[in-house]
């Protein structure tokens, strides 16, 4: 029996995501998985997310079923076991026996032959057994550290919010700067509805935005709002520079809104530079490729952006192979490359001008502390309010969203995935005196 394509290509991406750092959202959307029909990538997609967003649950129900422990399984063994329990534990339209089947040819096509009569036994139990999914409690399929960690940072409410948000598709957003465009898209059979936030962000409500003529031709590109809306924080200076630039989107944003501003978008590594080259044509961005801790500049700007890299644990429903990644530790090894880019980001700064500080990161380990560093390392700096920058987005007619104070924490603007109908961010903005 031949495997279908589709399951063949999640199983695949699956084993790439256990052994390397690659993300699932990138290898779905290589050159590789571009020759399946427009139905195989979306059954593909389908496993590969939903297998990440509850692997912990998957390993449990497998656990229950298995004559030998998981850690003594064959990673393609148990990815085949994986594959097969979501399937029949979580999607209704695919017949248990189908699912079986396929796993079982999975087994063998990965040359696991001898396994193949043990993975059919595993989950035949796991089917017949039918186990009920509502006694695994919401956060069980996060590590119990990171949920233990936002339940102290933001209660056990909020922690819940994050923990479903994180087990269901996101949304996709995209910016639309002109009706024109608008209507160009819907026309091509794409629903769109205003999204929450800004006036100029709008949410796909059906059809494969992926495949029109604008996004092809990059006129158009996904983006969530939150990170939409870090963007327009920057936007305004005669003289702006963005750090930790690719892949681009708030640097298109930057430029798109200030089209008069010399703009530099800095980015360490070189592939991830011509990516940015691709997404940003704006002619008013200079683009290089350095460390930011170590400028080739000698100039400083009116506004410095510096999105910093980090954990990501603001985007886990779009990339959720980050929570099994993620160790504890990993925190401060983040924070201590943060502050170095932050420190060295804070030299660049005309007097009178502005920094912001930015991650997806939910954890304060990787925003608030970071910027107290920042400021205990440059006493010429303080901290400005975002909620006089969130009014001024308002007034301008930018910012849609009424409740304005639940974006704030204190000075800082924070959105939390689930809390908020986006992905989770943090911003800070510092003004040097
Ligand atoms: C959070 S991402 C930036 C996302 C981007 N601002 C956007 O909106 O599309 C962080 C970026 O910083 C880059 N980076 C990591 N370390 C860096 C460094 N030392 N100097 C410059 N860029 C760095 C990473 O390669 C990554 O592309």
């Amino acid at each position: 029996m031949l495997v279908s394509k589709a399951r063949a290509a999640a199983f695949d991406v699956l084993l790439r995501i256990e052994t390397t750092d690659a993300y699932a959202s990138e290898l779905l959307h290589s050159s590789g998985l571009s020759k399946l029909s427009a139905s195989d990538h979306g059954l593909a997609t389908e496993l590969v997310m939903g297998v990440l967003r509850w692997r912990r649950v998957l390993d449990q129900a497998i656990a229950e079923h298995s004559s030998q422990p998981l850690t003594k399984l064959d990673l393609e063994v148990l990815t085949a076991l994986r594959l097969g329990a979501y399937q029949c534990l979580f999607l209704d339209r695919i017949p248990a026996r189908a699912a079986i089947n396929e796993s079982v040819e999975l087994v063998k096509r990965a040359r696991k032959s001898s396994a193949a009569g043990f993975a059919n036994a595993v989950l035949r139990k796991l089917s017949q057994a039918s186990p009920d999914l509502l006694k695994f409690p919401i956060c069980s399929s996060h590590p119990a550290w990171l949920v233990e960690h936002w339940h102290k940072t933001y209660g056990a409410t909020a922690a819940e919010k994050i923990c479903e948000y994180d087990q269901k598709p996101p949304a996709t957003d995209v910016r639309v700067g002109d009706s024109a465009l608008l209507t160009e898209v819907r026309k091509e059979a794409i629903a769109l509805e205003a999204s929450d936030f800004l006036a100029k962000s709008f949410r796909v409500i059906s059809g494969d935005i992926t495949r029109t003529a604008a996004f092809r031709e990059r006129r158009l590109t996904i983006q969530d709002e939150a990170s939409q809306l870090v963007a327009l924080l920057v936007a305004r200076g005669s003289s702006i520079l963005d750090c930790c630039a690719a892949p681009g989107g708030k640097t298109r944003i930057i430029a798109e809104a200030s089209p008069d501003s010399e703009i530099i978008a800095l980015e360490l590594h070189p592939h991830r530079a011509r990516l940015l080259k691709k997404l940003v044509p704006q002619l008013n961005v200079r683009i290089i490729a350095a460390d930011a801790r170590a400028m080739p500049l000698n100039k400083s700007f009116d506004v410095v952006l510096v999105d910093a890299p980090c954990s990501g644990t603001g985007t886990l429903a779009r990339n959720p192979e980050i929570k099994w990644r993620l160790q504890p530790a990993d925190l401060q090894r983040l924070q201590a490359y943060q502050i170095q880019i932050l420190a060295s980001a804070m030299k660049h700064v005309a007097p009178g001008g502005r920094l912001v500080y930015s991650t997806c990161s939910l954890e304060p380990e990787e925003n608030e502390r970071v910027v107290e560093e920042g400021l205990k390392l440059d006493r010429s700096f303080s901290v400005m309010p975002c909620g006089d920058e969130l009014e001024r987005l308002r007034d301008s007619g930018e910012l849609a969203w009424k409740d304005m104070q639940s974006l704030l924490s204190g000075p800082f603007l924070r959105t939390i995935a689930g809390v908020h109908p986006c992905d989770g961010f943090f911003a800070a903005m510092l003004v040097k005196h």
